[in-house]
């Protein structure tokens, strides 16, 4: 098959600057990873970055012959970032892997899923949603968690214990990150990940992959530590099987009910009762070698070629035109 591998990496190529710049960028060792493992598995691959010129690029690619996009974009700037460059290959007839721009939008904005994910009695932690700190806090129970409202990374999360600090936090959201800010209810006890692959009858979950706390309850996964210093993880989970069989099932149906495609990953914490939250599910899970998506892939048997071969079987199944070449 030819394959583009579409990403984000230069971002002064557009025509005006946003306040609102994305702050997840994937690796370009990642991305070089990735075409590696696509050309071992006998593909001709491509890189583009996903900026202004990225028209002429799909124009000069699509003109020599069928293929797919692997789209691996953050977006460069602006509102629903996941969604421009879907958006773009959607507008050109282009087929990619992953999520629909409607799937991509869904998922980033942490409200809206999860108002998905109650309509459909998908257990999420409480919410509330502001936009400035002269709003009204009076119900929220502490401690609570702040995170601004379309992001990923952890970026902009604090975990508050008293109004002053909600309010600060708020601020620094709306100011720093140019959003509305979510205030969750804090789930002290144990996190977890599952990773999904696939689409329909052929939707397969990943191990459940548990982020190693030391046992404390309070502990979240802040950006340093994505960055700098990943927390080491256990896979599989020490959990019974029922508990990591309903965080399987709980993963599907959050994919399901946001039109999730291909591949994903959910965040998932359990309380000291035992009860079970999703916090989100990634749209555009990171396939960075050492990440959470991964690690369970290897564990279920996927070596990273495999896995990147999975990807793009999966997308290439939902073409007739493609698959049938
Ligand atoms: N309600 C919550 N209770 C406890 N910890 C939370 C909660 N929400 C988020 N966290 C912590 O913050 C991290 C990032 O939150 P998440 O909702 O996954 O946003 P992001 O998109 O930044 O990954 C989680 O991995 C977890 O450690
Ligand atoms: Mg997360």
């Amino acid at each position: 098959m030819r394959i583009l591998i579409v990403y984000n990496y230069d971002f002064s190529k557009v025509l005006f600057r946003h306040p609102k710049q994305t702050k997840e960028i994937y690796p370009i060792e990642t991305i070089n990873k990735i075409a590696d493992a696509l050309k071992i598995k006998g593909h001709y691959v491509e890189t583009a970055d996903g900026n202004l010129e990225i028209i002429n690029r799909l124009k000069n690619f699509f003109s020599r012959g069928k293929g797919i996009v692997f789209n691996l974009s953050y977006g460069i700037q602006g509102e629903d970032r996941y969604a421009h460059i879907p958006s773009i290959l959607e507008m050109l007839g282009v087929p990619y892997t992953g999520s629909s721009p409607e799937g991509h939008t869904l998922a980033l904005d942490k409200a809206v899923a999860k108002i998905i994910f109650r309509y459909y009695s998908i257990p999420t932690p409480d919410f509330q949603v502001f936009s400035s700190s002269d709003q009204d806090f009076s119900n929220i129970k502490f401690p609570a968690i702040v995170k601004p409202l379309k992001e990923a990374l952890s970026l902009g999360i604090t975990v508050v214990r008293n109004v002053d600090e909600l309010k600060k936090a708020v601020s620094r959201i709306t100011e720093e990150f140019h959003q509305d800010a979510i205030v969750e209810k804090f789930i002290r006890g144990r996190e977890f990940s599952v990773g999904i692959i696939g689409n329909d009858e052929d939707l397969e979950t990943l191990p459940v992959l548990e982020f190693d706390f030391g046992g404390d309850p309070d502990a979240i996964q802040t950006t340093y530590l994505k960055r700098h210093k990943p927390i080491k993880k256990i896979c599989p989970a020490d959990i019974p099987e029922e508990t990591a069989k309903r965080m399987q099932y709980l993963t599907k149906r959050a994919f399901h009910v946001l039109g999730l495609r291909d591949y994903a990953r959910a965040d998932i914490r359990m309380d000291l009762d035992g009860n079970i939250y999703i916090l989100e599910i990634n749209s555009q899970a990171s396939l960075v070698e050492k990440g959470s998506f991964v690690t369970a892939a290897k564990k279920a048997g996927y070596s990273y070629e495999d896995l990147m071969e999975k990807i793009i079987k999966t997308a290439i199944k939902r073409y007739p035109c493609l698959s049938e070449a």
